[in-house]
């Protein structure tokens, strides 16, 4: 099992939660963040005062994902989060130990399978 956790942005994320859930890959996690990529603050003027401004507003997704489904997550998140432009965000992939699903005490990669009920 991976992690996978994509910093994106806001813009781009609602077509990449309908291709995730049309491959079979619902289950997610989304917070809002900010952040800062390789680049310094930028300086801009407001209300006659320059501020420098050092973090951009993004979305954190957060998948765990069994090790086949990673490449055609990561790929759709690819495609869907790429603009070109400076900003477009960063994907980082962990190695996941261990998955519990708290209601039935099930471990591992059953826990991330489709599952009669599921309905959250
Ligand atoms: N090394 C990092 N560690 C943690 N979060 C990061 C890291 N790099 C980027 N991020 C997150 O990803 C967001 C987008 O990064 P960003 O796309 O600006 O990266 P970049 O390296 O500056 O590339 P680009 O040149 O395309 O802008 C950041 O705002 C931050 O939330
Ligand atoms: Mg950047």
């Amino acid at each position: 099992m991976k992690k996978i956790e994509a910093f994106i942005r806001h813009e781009s994320f609602d077509a990449i939660r309908d291709r995730l859930a049309t491959m079979g890959l619902p289950s997610m996690s989304v917070s809002e963040v900010k952040g800062s990529g390789r680049q310094q603050g930028y300086t801009e003027s407001y209300r006659g005062a320059k501020t420098t401004i050092f973090l951009r507003p993004k979305l954190k997704l957060e998948m765990a994902v069994d090790d086949g489904d990673v490449d055609r997550a990561v790929d759709a998140i690819l495609e869907l989060a790429h603009t070109g432009e400076p900003g477009d965000g960063k994907i980082f992939i962990f190695t996941i130990d261990d998955a519990i699903r708290v209601r039935t005490g099930e471990r591992g990669e059953v826990v991330l399978a489709p599952h009669e009920g599921a309905h959250t």
